[in-house]
């Protein structure tokens, strides 16, 4: 597709010469390293082809990216009995926020936020040892990705963990409220890990090409999940994915979306393509700023807003 080649060309030169980048995340020390000039993109198309502009070939740290995942290998261990531990709703509050758990009784509002997330993976590891849960997670993404490359960068694993007390505020609240089956410090060790993944924009639209087909693979036709559960993926990601960024992003975007503090965005066109996307630099919501602003001028140019007729 030459107009789709020609689009994310000058999207990834534009947004090179951008000067108003935002800020990398700062709050965990090994974040701090990544270089804000940087910029990927990469569409995999329904039909098979990728198409690619900018640093799409360069592994960054997918962080919140990877709570699609678990909440995708999480619905399919318990299913809906997920939804006794963790709501549905947009928080309307910072990612790590904590106000909101004290007055829920220890309920996350939505499997996106931290707190939400750690329950997701303290559902992983129900049955499992910490090392056999974390396999798992990498497993699916490499299979998914068709990638077996894809690895656990565990340099930043260990970097959050020594400054993770919000998390382990978060988690250890949740414990008080019997809303987590294990020991913090276990269902943590998992969380940091799978956030420090690390992948390219490449292998992140590779990896969801099923949300954006009806839960099939749309290469191999192989069934993920089923076509209901992929469109409640989708729904969660649109309205909790870019946490109190959410609304704003489905204003300015229209697509479904997950962001992640390494500055990824994962957005899906359902139907016809999943995108990912990245540029370090954070918006004051701690979304990627240059990241929100191409994929605004992708769907636009290309008319894929959901919402479109
Ligand atoms: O728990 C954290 O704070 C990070 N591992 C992930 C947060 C994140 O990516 C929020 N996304 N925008």
């Amino acid at each position: 597709m030459a107009e789709l080649e020609e689009v994310l060309q000058s999207l990834a030169e534009d947004m090179s010469a951008r000067t108003d980048r935002g800020a990398v995340a700062g709050y965990i020390p090994q974040l701090r390293k990544a270089d804000p000039q940087r910029f990927g993109i990469a569409v995999a198309l329904n039909d098979g082809r990728v198409v690619t502009a900018g640093d799409a070939d360069e592994p960054f740290s997918i962080q919140s990216i990877s709570k699609i995942f678990t909440l995708t290998l999480a619905l399919g261990k318990v299913g809906d009995a997920l939804w006794r531990r963790v709501g549905r709703e947009p928080s309307g509050n910072p990612f790590n926020s904590i106000v909101q758990l004290e007055r829920e009784m220890g309920i996350p509002r939505n499997p996106f936020i931290n707190a939400g997330a750690v329950v997701v993976t303290d559902v992983l590891l129900a049955g499992h040892q910490p090392r056999e849960a974390l396999g798992e997670i990498l497993r699916f993404i490499q299979f998914l990705a068709d990638d077996d490359s894809i690895i656990i960068d565990r340099d930043v694993a260990a970097s959050e963990r020594a400054t993770g007390y919000r998390n382990f505020a978060l988690a250890n609240y949740m414990r008080a409220f019997d809303n987590l089956e294990h020991e913090p410090e276990l269902a943590l060790g998992v969380y940091f890990h799978h956030c420090a993944i690390a992948m390219s924009c490449r292998q992140l639209a590779l990896s969801t090409r099923f949300l954006a087909h009806e839960g099939r693979n749309p290469q191999t036709g192989h069934s993920v999940v089923s076509a209901e559960r992929a469109r409640r993926i989708l729904a969660l990601m649109l309205t909790c994915g870019h946490y109190d960024g959410s609304g704003d992003f489905a204003f300015r975007v229209g697509i479904p979306g997950k962001s992640g503090v390494g500055g990824g965005i994962v957005g899906i066109v359902p139907g016809i393509a999943s995108i990912a996307v990245w540029s370090p630099g954070l918006n004051e919501n701690g979304n990627s700023k240059l990241g929100s602003v191409a994929l605004e001028r992708l769907t636009r140019t290309m008319n894929w807003s959901i919402f479109a007729p």
